[in-house]
Order: structure tokens, then C-alpha cells, then sequence
């Protein structure tokens, strides 16, 4: 297995993180754990922020809530300068709660209802990320019966399709999000916009898919999209402030992958915008950008406990752990891939090939197929690295599950910052359902309830 960040082998052969023995944290929190390297978190955040820094190129970057929003990693964000792009009224809440400064949470989101709209502009968020006529229409209304201004950026759809899963890749023309180019939705968003009293369109957004290696179509896109900027200019004088061009920077889950380092994918994100502001002779506006997975995805590693082992000869092992598809769907919605290692025997020879099932009623619910282990055993800690972006924020309670507990480990010391679930947890918002029923049975009535 991959050692990400801070993790390392102790003395005993064990999977250490933030200098702290997984196997204790597993001993001490339960599983399924999700543990967060949180040095590498701030490591990852300062490498996004430094190269625009060092280039004293003004920007943002906005963490991607989505990958994972809890109180305690918005204020790992906001402590080390970064801005936040929520996408619903819940991650809105929860940034508020964190005291994320609000000037810097921007919104998302292809269907925000006028509620979510109100709270934002009651809130005093920074920036709306504008997708579709109705929220200009219902952003129009509420600014003005709230008598309040606000900023945006329209959301494009620059009809560039990157190299990465269906599910996952945004920026297409047939897709939910933004305003498409071609067939001039784009230009009658901005004309809608543009001028308005209450309403300052400072620049345009678009994010052309999630786990990007290759940045071909981010070129594409741009160039794409400064053509209309230039068009816009022309025709209706408006002026570019803010540049937005979205996350989706890749990262490495199994060998298979190729990433790019953090410093190259913002440095070619800066010549990108610079070579297409001077080509079409604008200044260099502000870029924004929006990684998720870069920021956590590697920092978090899921701590599960071995129990049953299916060996079918000739087929596959299964070896099913304590959580599943509940605390990561990202296999059977993805077919992503995951590398595996038995934290309790890190440098025991990985010689047992297992497919790594969940507990759920289904059977597509596996975290990894063929990885090999050091003979797995009833009782043994297996570590899942890499399952800090989607994973949490995608859990559920299928099966009535419970969700599990989030660790911060960092100078080796560890903190719950999220609880573990309880069974009542589960039924806490359930109401019964006991009406007086009367059942007629022949010509007796009988009272069932
Ligand atoms: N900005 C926008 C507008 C987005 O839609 C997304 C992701 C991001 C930024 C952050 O992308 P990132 O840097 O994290 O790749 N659940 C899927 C990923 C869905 C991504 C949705 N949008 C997964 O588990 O791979």
C-alpha cells in the first residue's frame, strides 16, 4: 500500500498516521473509523494556495464541500486561508456553524430553491455561482424584496468533455449544469445580468469533470470560453473580474493513476488564463479554482475490522469487513479503485488475494476487488487509504447502519470530530404509526394495533 502523508510503519509492524498507531485508534473509537491526516490536509491546501502566491497572481481557492463538509474540516479550510463552495442550504449551515468567514463561501447548485437563496443573502455569502434563468429570476426577487446586493458568477457549460467517468464529468453540453455556449444561453444569462442594480456580475465558472489527469479539455474549454468573453466585451462592454474555472485536479488512489503535483496543475491553470487574457487582450483577472478530492481525498484512510471470509476454489476470496457501501459507495457507483493493507501486519509479505466485501445486503457491495493482503485474519484492522473525499459526505443508512465516527490525528494527537452513530440515532426522527384499526373478520370486529 501507497503510504500517503504523514502515515508511516511503527516498531511493531503497524500502519501509524499523524504519529498515532491505527490500531489504537481503531481500539479506542471503534470501526468502521474514518482517520484524517490532517497535516496533509494543510499540506495540500498550501500547495494549491503557494503558486498563485509566489506568482502574486490575485485568487481563490474554494474547497469543494461536497468531498467533505463537517464542522471541524471547515475550520481546517478557513484556518489555512482558503475560500468554500457549498451547494445546498445543509453545507451553507454547516459552514456557518464552523464560522467559516462568509465573505468567502460561494454557492453552487443547479436547483437552489428561494429558501436556500434567502439564507445565503441573509448570511452575506460572497459569491452565487449562477446556474439556470429560474435562480437569476428568484435571485432578481429576493435581492430586492431583501434590499440586499450580492455577487455572481455565471455557470457555463463550455461543451468539452473530459477523459474521466460519465457520472463525474460536468462540463458537456448534455449536461444538468450551467448555461450552454453554443446555443447562446450563455450570452442571455449575462444580458440578464449584466447592469443590474442589485445584482454584480463579476465573471463566469465552469468545471469540466472530477479526477482529471490530463488537462487537454480544460484547455479546450478555456479557450472556449475567453472567445465568449471577448465576445461579451464587444457587444455589451462587460468587464471580467473573476475567472472560475472549477476542481476536479486528480489524485492518486492505486498505481494506475497519474496525477499531476498540485504545483503543476495550478501552474498550467495560470497559463492557461494568462496566454488567453494576453491573446485576447484583457488584464488577468482573478482565477479562482475549487479543488475537493486534491484537498482531503488522500488525507483520509477508513480503519475496518476483518470478519468472515468466503473462499469459493478456483473463484475469489471474499473477506467481508464491518462497513461497506454505506461508509463508501464509491465502487459500485464508480467501479473506483482502492488499494488495501492489514494495518496490524504492515510488513508481513501481502500474499492472499481478496476481494474486500461490506456487511450490506447486496451484492455489488465491495470496497475493492483483488488486492492482495498478508493472509487476512478475523479480528485484523485493514486500512483502505485515500477515502477522504466522497466517502463521508456520500455515506448512508442503508441497512440501518450507522454512520461512523471521523478522527483528526494531527502532532500525534487524535480528536472525534464527528461521533459515531447510535441505534437511537437511527430511529430519533422516527415518529410512530399506531392508528385504531378495524378489521372486519366475518361478522366479528377485531382491534389490530
Ligand atoms: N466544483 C464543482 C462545480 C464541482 O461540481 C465539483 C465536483 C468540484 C468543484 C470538486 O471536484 P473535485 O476537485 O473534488 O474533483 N462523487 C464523485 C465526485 C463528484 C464531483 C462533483 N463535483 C466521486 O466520488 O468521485
Amino acid at each position: 500500500m501507497f503510504l500517503h502523508g504523514t502515515s508511516s510503519v511503527n516498531n511493531s509492524g503497524h500502519l501509524e498516521i499523524g504519529g498515532l498507531d491505527t490500531t489504537k485508534l481503531a481500539a479506542t473509537y471503534g470501526t468502521p473509523l474514518y482517520v484524517y491526516d490532517i497535516e496533509l490536509v494543510r499540506q495540500k491546501a498550501r500547495a494549491f494556495m503557494d503558486p498563485f502566491q509566489q506568482n502574486g497572481i490575485q485568487a481563490q481557492v474554494a474547497y469543494a464541500g461536497k468531498a467533505f463538509c463537517t464542522v471541524g474540516i471547515l475550520q481546517v479550510i478557513a484556518q489555512e486561508g482558503l475560500s468554500l463552495d457549498v451547494v445546498s442550504g445543509g453545507e451553507l449551515y454547516t459552514a456557518l456553524k464552523a464560522g467559516f468567514p462568509v465573505e468567502r463561501i460561494h454557492f453552487h447548485g443547479n436547483n437552489k430553491s428561494y429558501q436556500e437563496i434567502e439564507m445565503a443573502l441573509q448570511a452575506g455569502i460572497g459569491h452565487f455561482i449562477v446556474d439556470n434563468y429560474l435562480e437569476i429570476h428568484m435571485l432578481k426577487e429576493a435581492t430586492r424584496r431583501l434590499g440586499t446586493k450580492t455577487k455572481v458568477l455565471l455557470r457555463l457549460a463550455p461543451g468539452v468533455e473530459a477523459h474521466t467517468h460519465e457520472y463525474i464529468s460536468t462540463g458537456k453540453e448534455d449536461s444538468k449544469f450551467g448555461f450552454d455556449l453554443e446555443s447562446g444561453a450563455a450570452t442571455e444569462a449575462m444580458e440578464l445580468l449584466h447592469g443590474d442594480q442589485y445584482i454584480e456580475l463579476t465573471g463566469v465558472h465552469y468545471h469540466i469533470g472530477s479526477q482529471i489527469f490530463d488537462m487537454e479539455a480544460f484547455y479546450v474549454a478555456t479557450e472556449k470560453v475567453w472567445r465568449m468573453l471577448a465576445d461579451w466585451r464587444e457587444q455589451a462592454g462587460f468587464h471580467l473580474q473573476v475567472l472560475n474555472v472549477g476542481g476536479g485536479f486528480g489524485i492518486r488512489y492505486t498505481e494506475e493513476d497519474t496525477p499531476l503535483s498540485i504545483q503543476e496543475y495550478v501552474e498550467h491553470v495560470i497559463q492557461a488564463v494568462k496566454n488567453n487574457a494576453e491573446n485576447f487582450g484583457f488584464n488577468l483577472p482573478e482565477i479562482w479554482i475549487e479543488p475537493g478530492r486534491a484537498i482531503v481525498g488522500d488525507a483520509g484512510t477508513t480503519l475496518y475490522t476483518v470478519g468472515a471470509q468466503k473462499q469459493i476454489p478456483n473463484v475469489r476470496n471474499y473477506l467481508s469487513v464491518d462497513g461497506g457501501m454505506s461508509d463508501n459507495i464509491r465502487l459500485p457507483l464508480y467501479q473506483a479503485k482502492y488499494e488495501a493493507a492489514i494495518a496490524n501486519s504492515m510488513n508481513e509479505e501481502a500474499d492472499t488475494l481478496v476481494s474486500i466485501a461490506g456487511k450490506h445486503c447486496e451484492s455489488g457491495d465491495m470496497l475493492a476487488w483483488d488486492v492482495q493482503l498478508p493472509n487476512p485474519q478475523v479480528g485484523d484492522i485493514l486500512a483502505i487509504p485515500c477515502t477522504g473525499a466522497y466517502c463521508y459526505s456520500m455515506a448512508s443508512n442503508y441497512n440501518h447502519i450507522t454512520k461512523s465516527a471521523v478522527v483528526f490525528v494531527e502532532n500525534s494527537e487524535a480528536k472525534v470530530v464527528v461521533q459515531r452513530q447510535t441505534y437511537e440515532d437511527l430511529v430519533r426522527l422516527d415518529n410512530e404509526y399506531l392508528p385504531n384499526l378495524h378489521v372486519e373478520k366475518g361478522n366479528r370486529e377485531s382491534r389490530v394495533s
